[in-house]
């Protein structure tokens, strides 16, 4: 899989000749001015829940090459409304699409739309196929249902997970959560987009290191094969 990152807690994966696009917030990212949005192709758009922080673009993006939205029903309905394509989930259930099996788990966190209409659960992905297994926890609490993903999937890969604490774990909750999920490649995110998400990220990767895990962090455009 490859695995580009877009700043904040979008990212790009690649996997099975398809093209996964997560949260998009590039165009209200003053980090993510060198991102060309116009220029992203994407097959599917997954959302975690409905902040502005995670669907700004999501809109444009979808009118623009036809993704496939998938989320949660709340969050899909409202897309569908808008006259884009969706695929409903909701916790606990998976679903197999031409790139892997998507499986919809736990977060805690909040979820409503720009607009003010409820969006449902927050909620994270984990995807496989042949390949390999990753999980984007999206915005969570350290949670000890992430103790099932391990119990419930194949062997992850990857987990990316948010590590800027205030309105997710931080670091030392996310060295936990690699623990939880039993996975050692850890792609940190949703870290230095807000002042109160400005973290020490040499401090973050030695907090990995020392409980023998890696903890990248890409550049915003920069693109990981693992
Ligand atoms: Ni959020
Ligand atoms: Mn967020």
């Amino acid at each position: 899989m490859t695995i580009t990152y877009y700043g904040h807690a979008c990212f790009l994966v690649e996997i099975q000749g398809k093209k996964l696009l997560f949260d998009p917030f590039i165009s209200g990212n003053s980090l993510a001015s060198d991102v060309d949005m116009n220029r992203i192709e994407a097959d599917y758009i997954l959302l975690t829940h409905g902040h502005m922080d995670h669907v700004l673009d999501a809109e444009q993006i979808a009118k623009k090459t036809g993704a496939l939205i998938i989320s949660n029903f709340e969050i899909v309905q409202w897309y569908i409304q808008k006259g884009l394509k969706g695929h409903h989930m909701n916790h606990g259930g998976k679903y197999t699409f031409d790139f892997g099996t998507v499986k919809f788990v736990s977060a805690i966190h909040s979820s409503v739309l720009p607009d003010g209409t409820y969006g449902g659960n927050a909620g994270g992905f984990v995807i496989w196929n042949d390949d390999c297994c990753f999980y984007v926890a999206g915005d969570t609490a350290l949670t000890y249902d992430m103790k099932l993903i391990p119990q419930l999937c194949p062997q992850l890969t990857l987990a990316i997970l948010p590590i800027g604490d205030n309105f997710t774990m931080g670091m030392e909750e996310a060295v936990m959560a690699a623990e939880f999920v039993e996975c050692k490649h850890i792609m940190g995110c949703h870290y230095n987009t807000f002042p109160p998400i400005s973290i020490d990220t040499a401090a973050a990767v030695s907090h990995f290191s020392k409980a023998n895990k890696t903890l990248v962090l890409p550049r915003i455009g920069e693109t990981l094969t693992f």
